[in-house]
This record gives structure tokens, sequence and C-alpha cells, in this order.
């Protein structure tokens, strides 16, 4: 059996990034071929070298802010080992519609709220200052649009009394780590019914 081929990309501690490599074993259907960060401290690569994941760094800064020539750089090492997938784990740059367009269909991210709430950043604090019962995390299709594509899996989250944005990211987090390796397995096998946690 030949395995679908998943590149994901990262910026910090890559906890999620683990959860999908992690899970990606036996009669998983995908395999890691790649794990590529925008920082070189990027905690994750270390994780994916321990995993036997080959890594990658292409850093951002240099091109100071100029998205195509960083994407051109970017989409090197990725195009180097034509992944089926390409998944987004806590990668924090955005994204040019041409660059999403290349994968479009098989580029997934997962972010820290109950999308469409909460686009964007610091979503934990947002949704305790509305006054929201509950707060999660969404695993979608990238599209051009930040933060949007249709959407593949969610979990739930009640928000607590006394919840900090840290205390609530902290319980969020431990939800992705659920999330995303189910969903992810589902897309690979070409079922994009919503995965929906808890
Ligand atoms: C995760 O909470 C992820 O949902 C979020 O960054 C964190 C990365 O943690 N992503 C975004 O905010 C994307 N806009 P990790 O590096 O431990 O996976």
């Amino acid at each position: 059996m030949s395995h679908k081929r998943v590149a994901i990309l990262i910026s910090g501690g890559g906890s999620n990034m683990v959860s999908l490599v992690d899970s990606m074993i036996g009669d998983h259907p995908a395999r890691p071929c790649l794990v590529l960060a925008n920082d070189a401290a990027a905690g994750g690569l270390q994780k994916a070298a321990d995993r036997g994941v080959q890594t990658a760094i292409v850093d951002h800064r240099p091109f100071k802010g100029d998205r195509a020539a960083f994407e051109a750089e970017l989409l090197k090492p990725i195009l180097d080992v034509q992944p089926d997938v390409v998944c987004l784990a806590g990668f924090m740059r955005v994204l040019t519609g041409d660059f999403v367009s290349q994968f479009q269909g098989r580029m997934l991210n997962i972010h820290p709220s109950l999308l469409p709430k909460y686009k964007g950043l610091n979503t934990h604090a947002r949704a305790i200052e509305a006054g929201d019962a509950e707060h999660g995390c969404t695993v979608h299709e990238v599209t051009a649009a930040l933060d949007d594509g249709p959407i593949l899996g969610q979990a739930r989250v009640p928000i607590e009394i006394g919840d900090t944005p840290e205390t609530l990211a902290g319980r969020v987090l431990g939800y992705e780590h659920q999330l995303y390796p189910a969903v992810l397995r589902r897309f690979v096998c070409g079922d994009k019914t919503p995965v929906l946690l808890p």
C-alpha cells in the first residue's frame, strides 16, 4: 500500500504537529513526509527530528514583508517532498491566495476558535471577554480568505468561571490534539464529513 504523504507547517512548539505525526502509524493511510518551520527556533523541529521526520526551515524575516518572495522559498521544500496533503499546525504566517491555490482542496488548518467566530489572533481572550459559554477549535480547508474555508471538524469546550486566556487555551489545546488527527485520518480517506467532538 502506498501511503498518502503529509507535510506539516509549524511556527512554534509543534504540539499539534506531534499529535499528527504520532497518529500516522500502523494502518493509518498517511505518513508524515516533512515538517517545515518559518523559524529556526521553533521547538517542534527537534520533536519532528526525534520522530525521524525530515525537517526544513524557511525563515520569513530576511524577506522583510515580501510575501511573494518568502512563499517562493517556502514552496521549494514542500514541492520537493510531493505531499498529498499540507497541514498548517500553529503556522503563524498569513499565506497569499496564490500560495494557497497551489494546494486547493488539500491544505488543512487548525484554528483555536469555533469558526466562523474569532478569526485571527487572541481567540481565547476574545471568547472570555464576550462572555461566551463555550469556545473550542476548528479544522478547516484552507482557502484564500484567512481562517475561512469548509469546516472539517470542531471540538466544543465549555468556558469555566475563573478561566483565563491561558487556562482556556490549555484546555482547548487538549481537544486540538484529538480533533486534528481525527480529521486528517478521515480526510486522507476522502471523507470530508465534519468530525464533531466531544
Ligand atoms: C494552537 O493552539 C493552534 O490552534 C494555534 O496555535 C497553537 C499552536 O500550538 N493556531 C493559530 O492560532 C493559527 N492562527 P502548537 O505549536 O503547540 O501546535
